[in-house]
């Protein structure tokens, strides 16, 4: 499984690009919000942060002709490659716009999947991920994880090609769980990402080492 951070917040990403291997980063109208900051300004600063990682922008339009002029007029304004991804609601209109966003050549991932029959389409209508919202599911008294690993199990069956991007979480058990299940990719908070990769016995580990190895390290480097 690979990591991506879920979140647009420049001081957390330029943290999370210089020790964390993250593969890219997604955002959505909520995450934008939270930065206070409009796309014409983030946009660019996401662009040069990300590098050649993938970078997930969400559509905001509802018509699919109109979700397919936005996903071009990003590709074309912010000169983006193939780490480009139009993030498309599975709507009924979104639906319609991703085999028409794929036949420009831009990358689609498929957003806010509650059940493993959406993903199905989805990838039915050529996307390249699903995305199912495992903290949401679990919010309503539904199962995440076993949604997540449907969807896996899934899209292995009937081999197609459609990765799944498992988003929305609120535990770092709710990743390792996703991660138990197969699932390419996760999309991570920066607070459950740290919380993820760390651990007080690993610094106190270090700390011990750090004290037995006084005066005996004596190799110039
Ligand atoms: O990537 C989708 C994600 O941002 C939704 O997460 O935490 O708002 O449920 P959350």
């Amino acid at each position: 499984m690979i990591y991506l951070a879920d979140t647009a917040n420049i001081d957390e990403l330029k943290q999370l690009f210089n020790y964390f291997p993250i593969e890219g980063v997604t955002t959505n109208p909520t995450i934008i919000a939270m930065e206070k900051k409009p796309m014409s300004v983030i946009m660019p600063e996401l662009v040069e942060l990300v590098g050649d990682k993938m970078l997930h922008v969400q559509m905001i339009s509802s018509k699919a002709e109109d979700m397919l002029r936005e996903a071009i007029a990003y590709k074309e304004k912010f000169a983006l490659g193939d780490n480009y991804f139009a993030k498309i609601p599975v709507t009924m209109e979104g639906y319609k716009a991703m085999p028409m966003i794929k036949k420009q050549g831009i990358n689609v991932t498929a957003t806010a999947i509650f059940t493993q029959q959406q993903a199905l389409v989805a990838a039915r209508a050529g996307a390249d991920w699903v995305a199912p919202y495992v903290n949401r599911l679990d919010n309503i008294s539904s199962h995440g994880i076993e949604v997540v690993g449907n969807i896996v199990e899934n899209i292995k069956q009937f081999g197609l090609k459609t990765g799944v991007l498992a988003a929305s979480f609120k535990t770092v058990d709710q990743v390792h769980r996703v991660s138990m299940m197969g699932s390419q990719a996760a999309t991570i908070s920066f607070e459950i990402l740290e919380r993820l990769r760390s651990h007080p016995m690993t610094d106190m580990s270090v700390e011990w080492f750090e004290k037995d190895a006084e005066g005996l390290y004596d190799i110039d480097f």
